[in-house]
C-alpha cells in the first residue's frame, strides 16, 4: 500500500519545480533589467546613485584608472557663492554617478582665501603622472569682494577622491609678458587714465594693444573662468578669462603643474570670451567658449589652432538648430574625451538657474564633426553608441 505522502509526491514535486522555476525566472529577469541610467537626457534633473540631483556645476571630468571623476562647484539653494566647496562624483559608464563627497571644503577661518561665502568656480582636476598627484585649479573670488579679485586657487591631493590640500591663490604670470605681445605694445605708455569712457573704438584698440596686460603686469594677470588641459606630451595648460574678461590667456604650467613656467599667450584680445573648453583631435586644437553675459546664455564661439601657441582662428557658432544662438540655454564648461572610443568627445555645459543655483541642469551633448569642424546639435536623449556611427 502506498503511503499518503507517497501518494502526494508527484504533486509536491511539481510544486517545488514550479517555484524553483519562478525564482530562476525572476533572477534572470532581474539580471536583464537596466541598472540605473543608460543614456543622457540633457536639461533634465540628473540624480546620482543616492537619487539626489548631481551638484557639480561649472565642472570638469578626469579619467583615471578606468574611472571617471566629475569635479564641480557645490551650489546652494539661494546663493552662488561657495558655502560648501568642490564636490566630486565617480562613474564607470558616464551615466551613473556616485557622490564621493566634498574634496575641497570651504574654510571656516575668517580671512582665509577660501572662507565660506567666497566664490569657487569652475574647478578642474588633472593628474600629474610624474609626481603622481592630483592637481585642482579653480576660479577664486575673495569673500565680500564681488568679482574683483580674479584669482586662481590651487590645491593638491594624493587621491582622485581627495581630500585636496589648498596651497595658495594668485594672479598668473606676474612680471612676465605674453609671448604674442610686440615690443611696441609692451612699452606703450597708454594707460586707462587716458580714456574718459570705456568701449569706444580707441579704447578697444588700446585693449587689443595690451592696456590691461600692462596695468596688471606687476601683480599678475586677472584669472576668472578657467579650464585645465594636459596635452599628449604631458605638458599642462591653464586657460582662463583675463583682462576684465576681455581676453583669454593660455599659460603653460610647471613640470609639477603647481606653478607657471612664464610662457603664455593672449587669445582673441578684446573678444570677450569666457567658459573655455578645449580638446585635441588629429593634432589640431579646438576650443569652445561663450560670450560674457553673466548667468544668461549666449552664442558659443569656436576657435581652432594647429598649435596650442596659436595662431587661433575663430569660426562660426558650432551650435546648429533651434536655440543654437543661446547654446541651447547653456554655457560651456568642459569637453570630455570618452575613453576607449575614437574621436568621441562630450560637450559639457551648465544651464544656470541663479534663483536656485542648486537645481541647475547639465547639458551634455555629443560633439559631431562636419567638414572637419565640431558641431553641436540638440538631443533630448542620447547614448554613447552615437560615437560608433557618426564620426
Ligand atoms: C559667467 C561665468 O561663466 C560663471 O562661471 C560665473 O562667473 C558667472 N558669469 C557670474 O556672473
Amino acid at each position: 500500500m502506498k503511503s499518503r505522502s507517497n501518494q502526494h509526491f508527484p504533486l509536491l514535486h511539481l510544486l517545488i519545480v514550479a517555484s524553483l522555476l519562478t525564482v530562476f525566472c525572476r533572477c534572470n529577469a532581474k539580471k536583464e533589467q537596466p541598472k540605473g541610467f543608460q543614456n543622457f537626457t540633457p536639461g533634465k534633473q540628473w540624480p546620482d546613485t543616492d537619487s539626489v540631483h548631481i551638484n557639480a556645476h561649472g565642472g570638469g571630468v578626469l579619467y583615471h584608472d578606468n574611472t571617471y571623476y566629475w569635479y564641480g562647484e557645490h551650489k546652494s539653494e539661494h546663493t552662488s557663492s561657495a558655502q560648501v566647496g568642490v564636490n566630486c562624483y565617480s562613474s564607470k559608464d558616464l551615466y551613473n554617478w556616485k557622490h564621493e563627497g566634498v574634496v575641497l571644503p570651504v574654510s571656516d577661518s575668517v580671512g582665509s582665501d577660501i572662507e565660506a561665502g567666497c566664490v569657487m568656480e569652475r574647478p578642474k582636476v588633472i593628474y600629474n603622472a610624474k609626481t603622481k598627484k592630483f592637481v585642482l585649479y579653480f576660479h577664486l573670488e575673495l569673500k565680500g569682494k564681488g568679482y574683483s579679485a580674479a584669482r586662481v586657487g590651487i590645491a593638491v591631493s594624493d587621491k582622485a577622491t581627495g581630500p585636496f590640500t589648498y596651497l595658495r591663490s594668485l594672479r598668473p604670470n606676474a612680471g612676465v609678458w605674453p609671448e604674442n605681445m610686440t615690443e611696441e605694445q609692451k612699452s606703450s605708455k597708454v594707460t586707462l587714465d587716458d580714456f574718459a569712457d570705456w568701449w569706444t573704438d580707441e579704447w578697444m584698440q588700446a585693449v587689443n594693444d595690451g592696456l590691461f596686460v600692462r596695468r596688471d603686469f606687476e601683480g599678475g594677470q586677472m584669472s576668472r573662468d578657467m579650464t585645465l588641459f594636459v596635452d599628449d606630451d604631458g605638458l599642462a595648460y591653464h586657460i582662463f578669462a583675463s583682462e576684465e574678461n576681455l581676453t583669454l590667456n593660455i599659460a603653460e604650467l610647471s613640470y609639477d603643474y603647481l606653478s607657471y613656467t612664464g610662457r603664455y599667450i593672449r587669445i582673441a584680445p578684446g573678444g570677450h570670451n569666457e567658459a573655455p573648453a578645449i580638446f585635441t583631435k588629429d593634432g589640431k586644437y579646438f576650443m569652445i567658449t561663450s560670450g560674457c553675459t553673466g548667468w544668461d546664455p549666449n552664442a558659443a564661439r569656436l576657435f581652432t589652432a594647429e598649435s596650442i601657441w596659436g595662431p587661433w582662428t575663430q569660426h562660426p557658432n558650432p551650435c546648429i538648430g533651434p536655440d543654437a544662438d543661446l547654446t541651447f540655454h547653456s554655457q560651456s564648461t568642459y569637453i570630455l574625451p570618452v575613453a576607449g572610443k575614437k574621436d568621441a568627445f562630450i560637450f559639457m555645459a551648465d544651464r544656470w538657474t541663479p534663483k536656485s543655483p542648486i537645481d541647475a541642469p547639465y547639458i551634455w551633448l555629443p560633439i559631431q564633426f562636419e567638414n572637419g569642424l565640431p558641431v553641436l546639435k540638440w538631443k533630448d536623449q542620447w547614448d554613447l553608441s552615437i560615437f560608433d556611427t557618426t564620426n
